[in-house]
């Protein structure tokens, strides 16, 4: 699929086959995937939470005003961010920030 098909084609799924099991290598894959995700000067400062636990995942249904997705699919995905991470990681864009010398 070339990227012009990907884009048009994309759409947000919310109906889910229940009795669909994925595999530990698909999962590992996926979640390889999403590490690919790019950030903000590279800062990477996000973790991907693979929830699987089902009473944690009841009490985020409840905090996610109730959204049926949130227990009933396959896999639930919690994207966290450090939204402080500007302050306290090593900092790769203190490069950019760095005088040029003369
Ligand atoms: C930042 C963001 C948050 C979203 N949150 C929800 C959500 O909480 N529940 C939901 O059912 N869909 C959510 N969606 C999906 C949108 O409803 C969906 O993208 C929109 O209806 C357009 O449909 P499409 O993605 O199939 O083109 C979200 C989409 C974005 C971009």
């Amino acid at each position: 699929m070339d990227t012009l098909t990907a884009i048009t084609q994309r759409r947000s799924v919310k109906h889910f086959d229940t009795g669909h099991q994925m595999t530990e290598a698909e999962i590992d894959q996926l979640m390889a995937a999403a590490l690919l995700s790019p950030t903000a000067f590279n800062i990477r400062n996000w973790r991907f939470v693979l929830v699987s636990d089902t009473e944690l995942r009841r009490r985020i249904r409840a905090a996610a005003w109730d959204q049926a997705p949130v227990t009933d699919a396959l896999l639930l995905i919690v994207l966290c961010a450090d939204l402080k991470a500007w302050a306290t990681t090593p900092a790769p864009w203190t490069a950019f920030l760095t005088p040029w010398p003369n």
